[in-house]
């Protein structure tokens, strides 16, 4: 899967966002190990709190597609001149479907992107593993 067609899913995918409250659009595309392609986009709600990002909502969508998932790369789309990374609690969601360190790019409008990875992200994250 080329990265270029990731980041297509993620931009068509940002239309469809229900963001009234911040009109802030994103769209994500997640390509699983098993070589397939989710997109998410954010969801508000009337009570603000209860918004689910585009990279979570992707994410959910893998999960009940596949089950176990293991991330390969997750893309981030916001219509903006500069690209936006994924919040606090998106990357550690990421983190609990990373076995490997996650390529994670963020795009734009502009040619300013953000090519990172969740290890950088999300340094010494919390893992139940470890205890
Ligand atoms: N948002 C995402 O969808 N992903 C992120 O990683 C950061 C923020 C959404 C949530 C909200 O609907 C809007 O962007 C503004 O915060």
């Amino acid at each position: 899967m080329e990265l270029s067609e990731l980041k297509e899913k993620a931009r068509s995918v940002a239309v469809k966002a229900h963001a009234p409250y911040s009109s802030f659009r994103v769209g994500s595309a997640i390509l699983t190990k098993s070589g397939n392609v989710y997109v998410g986009c954010n969801v508000e709600n009337t009570s603000y709190g209860l918004t689910t990002c585009a990279e979570r909502n992707a994410i959910a969508s893998a999960v009940a597609t596949e089950g176990k998932i293991e991330l390969e790369q997750v893309v981030v789309y916001t219509p903006t001149k500069k690209p936006a990374s994924p919040c606090g609690v998106c990357r550690q969601v990421i983190y609990e479907f990373c076995e490997s360190n996650v390529k994670i790019h963020c795009c734009c409008d502009s040619d300013e992107v953000l090519d990172t990875s969740i290890r950088q992200l999300l340094p010494e994250a919390f893992s139940l593993d470890e205890f």
